[in-house]
């Protein structure tokens, strides 16, 4: 029964928005059409929500909160491949194809503007002053990933920052490295204490996360990729002193022989197994090192801010945004959802089940929030936040991410010297750039 009331409602709702919300940028067009149709906004409208594949209860918490305060919205989760870049391509092949079959997506901070300007997205500027949201709530930096053309795409989910998580059980407190020397020296000599067998993990394979990996060390040495106004100024020696720092890591005996293999998953499993004193990743490494189903290591993990270069320390920017497909035949709906999963009580879900940092800074002061992820109030979490450095800001970041990867990934492999790599990525980067 429920099926088939379901069933002529998608219906219902497909006739209206293909004769009233062709752009569907007018969220008006939907209520009048509802009006119009006797009120029938109590049928029940499906949305389609894709993501990348999520371990903790936080997508199936959210959606089971929403559907609750929405009985006429059914939202049904489609996961995407959990790798970032196959996430990215899986996405484009559907919506340039125009495709409607999904009407909600998670976007990596790095997509927004590419996707805003293949016409993949929407821009819910409407949306948002229609229903108020305020958006100087929001941590300004995650914002402004969302923005591109004076629009704002997606709205800021969560937030990534990289950090150093550490075993407190091998390494003392006042131990912690400060820099990136100190820290290949702690990992020498902290590698096989307590049962270890590497001293430090990172994400070293030719993929996104390199390029993450890469910018930490080469902000942290005071270099660029692009500058504010996007010049590409990533030939400097500060970025060749940080990429050598890099490589000198990576190469190094501290880390796994195979590292040029790791991307997350390889590393916080060989983490939370108790093979290594120390790692760099997001956030979600401490809930998942501290659930006691899955980790060896519970109950013993420290965070700190990554090590230091020359000039500091230096956190890349990460996280996830939310957008809603064009081509949605759903908008409305959609907008509730986002709405909802982006605001206030679904950030506060996904912090407390899937341990992921808010992008709202007022619930970094919320009672529950601090009980499930204690780090979230430690200074040097919050700081690191707040300076992450994000990847450039650029539509055809794709493009600039693959000459990125390929360079550092050969400067690891020592078929290019770090000048050469970098050389090669000035010319690169302003050759795509220029297209
Ligand atoms: C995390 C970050 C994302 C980044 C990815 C790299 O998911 O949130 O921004 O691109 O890691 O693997």
């Amino acid at each position: 029964m429920k099926k088939t009331m379901k069933f002529s409602s998608v219906m219902l709702a497909l006739t209206i928005g293909l004769t009233a919300c062709s752009n569907g940028e007018n969220a008006g067009e939907d209520k009048k059409d509802n009006q119009k149709t006797g009120g029938k906004s109590e049928e029940v409208v499906k949305i389609v929500y894709a993501r990348g594949q999520d371990s903790t209860k936080a997508t199936e918490k959210i959606i089971e909160e929403f559907e609750k305060k929405h009985p006429n919205i059914d939202v049904e989760f489609r996961e995407m491949p959990a790798d970032t870049g196959q996430q990215h391509d899986a996405y484009v092949t559907m919506l340039n194809a125009q495709s409607s079959e999904i009407d909600v997506m998670d976007l990596d901070v790095v997509w927004p503007a590419e996707f805003a300007q293949a016409g993949y997205t929407l821009p819910l500027d409407r949306f948002i002053e229609q229903d108020g949201v305020d958006l100087s709530k929001y941590n300004q930096g995650a914002l402004a990933a969302g923005n591109f053309d004076g629009k704002q795409w997606a709205m800021p989910k969560f937030i990534d920052a990289g950090m150093l998580f550490y075993r407190t059980d091998i390494v003392p407190k006042d131990q912690v490295p400060k820099t990136w020397d100190e820290l290949l020296a702690k990992a020498k000599e902290f590698k096989g204490k307590g049962g270890t067998q590497f001293g430090y993990l990172m994400q070293a394979k030719q993929y996104e996360g390199l390029v993450c990996n890469a910018v930490e060390f080469i902000a942290s040495y005071g270099g660029k990729i692009v500058d504010e106004n996007n010049n590409v100024v990533v030939n400097s020696p500060e970025t060749i002193k940080g990429l050598k720092k890099l490589v000198e890591i990576a190469k190094s005996d501290v880390v796994p022989s195979n590292i040029t293999t790791f991307t997350e998953p390889e590393s916080h499993t060989a983490f939370i197994e108790g093979q290594s004193p120390f790692i760099r990743n997001w956030p979600y490494q401490y809930a998942l090192a501290n659930d006691q189903e899955q980790s060896k290591i519970a109950g013993k993990v420290g965070v700190a801010p990554l090590p230091a270069g020359d000039k500091g320390s230096a956190a890349t920017l990460g996280g996830w945004m939310t957008a809603i497909n064009k081509y949605s035949k759903h908008k409305k709906e959609a907008w509730e959802f986002v709405k909802f999963m982006t605001g206030p009580e679904g950030q506060k879900i996904s912090a407390i089940y899937g341990g992921l940092a808010p992008t709202l800074p007022e619930l970094f002061k919320d009672e529950e929030i601090l009980k499930a992820n204690p780090f979230f109030a430690e200074e040097g979490f919050v700081n690191a936040l707040n300076a992450a450095v994000p990847r450039p800001v650029v539509p055809n970041y794709p493009e600039v991410s693959e000459i990125i990867q390929i360079n550092v990934s050969k400067a690891i492999a020592g078929e290019l010297t770090v000048e050469q790599a970098v050389a090669n990525m000035e010319k690169e980067i302003k050759a795509t750039m220029q297209k």
